[in-house]
């Protein structure tokens, strides 16, 4: 019998590359998201396939979630709905704490309720903090800085916590700075490199905050889906957190370098003053993933911006791992 998963935020950035991955290794899928920040046009290509299926609904709602875990039997969760903008955990202390983490712990439970195994969660390099050392290593104690980074690192507590009281397999991917398609640039503080693409694309100057020197670890959104379907797939996992980085840091010159080659008449970028508490550097080890799930970022960065910048990226599943 197929195994069905289920994926919330499914129409988001990261959730609809997670589902078309899973879909192109021909699991069944459960796509839950309420469009909060996601975006129906995101799941097209699933939408093509009779094997997922597409539920309009929102996680924090334990009464609908639970009727889904009784229908489906899930084998294992992926869980990517959340509140996705730090600035907006700043603004909104409460809402980060529903959906960043009361809401987590209700898909947990109803993991334990309904004896689905694996329960995938997506947290993020932010637990880390501005001041750990580089590169950021699993075993690093966590600084959060933020709401929305507190709220992701409580999660991952009360996870592992949940794993060793009741044996569920939790699996906590820590994401440096994914990027690719379908990541929205509608905000000022959306991911700089759809910022960026947006802009070259259409011939008007960006601007780098700061000096251009500061260093990011950029990882493809397809390597990221992959990461999360293997974390959901795989037979044999090791219960515990997981960066999901590349281990390179790319500085924002070297991206303008790169975009400078692919758009020659663009105008030049504008400097302006750092964002106050920005990260000079960030980068982050994967060894420890590629222990557990043999898992290596395959997306050279110039290969992914290219993709990212003058398209290409679009059928971007069907490779096998
Ligand atoms: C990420 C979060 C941010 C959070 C921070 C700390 C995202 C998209 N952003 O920021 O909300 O506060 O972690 O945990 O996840 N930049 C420019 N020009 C632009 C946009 C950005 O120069 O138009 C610079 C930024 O100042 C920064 C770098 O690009 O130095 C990367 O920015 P961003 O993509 O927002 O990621 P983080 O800084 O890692």
């Amino acid at each position: 019998m197929t195994q069905a998963f289920l994926v919330t935020g499914a129409a988001g950035f990261i959730g609809s590359h997670s589902v078309e991955w899973l879909l192109a290794h021909n699991y069944q899928v459960v796509g839950v998201d309420n469009l909060r920040t996601g975006h129906l046009e995101n799941l097209e290509v699933a939408q093509s396939s009779p094997e997922f299926e597409w539920v309009l609904a929102d996680v924090c709602d334990e009464a609908v979630m639970r009727e889904l875990f009784r229908k489906h039997r899930f084998a294992g969760v992926l869980h990517l709905a959340a509140l996705v903008s730090v600035p907006e955990s700043f603004r909104e202390p409460a809402l980060n704490y529903q959906l960043n983490l009361a809401t987590v712990d209700s898909i947990a439970r109803l993991c334990l309720e309904f004896e689905c195994k694996r329960l995938v969660f997506a947290s993020s390099a932010a637990v880390y903090g501005s001041h750990a050392a580089l590169p950021n290593q699993e075993f690093a104690i966590p600084q959060p800085q933020s709401p929305y980074a507190a709220a992701k690192l409580a999660a991952e507590v009360i996870l592992l916590g949940y794993a060793a009281s009741y044996g569920l397999e939790a699996i906590c991917l820590r994401y440096f700075n994914v990027y690719g398609p379908r990541q929205d640039p509608g905000s000022p503080y959306s991911g700089v490199l759809s910022i960026f693409t947006d802009r070259f694309q259409g011939g008007l100057p960006v601007t780098v905050h700061g000096d251009g020197e500061q260093t990011r670890d950029f990882v493809s959104v397809r390597d990221v889906a992959r990461a999360n379907g293997e974390a959901l797939t795989q037979m044999h996992v090791v219960v515990d957190r997981y960066n999901v980085c590349t281990g390179r840091g790319i500085s924002l010159n070297q991206v303008l370098a790169i975009y400078q080659e692919l758009f020659p008449n663009a105008p030049p970028a504008k400097y302006t003053a750092a964002r106050i508490g920005d990260i000079r550097h960030s980068r982050g080890y994967p060894g420890k993933l590629q222990d557990m799930l043999s898992f290596k970022s395959q997306t050279p960065f110039e290969q992914g911006l290219r993709e990212l910048a003058v398209g290409g990226l679009t059928d971007n599943h069907q490779d096998r791992a």
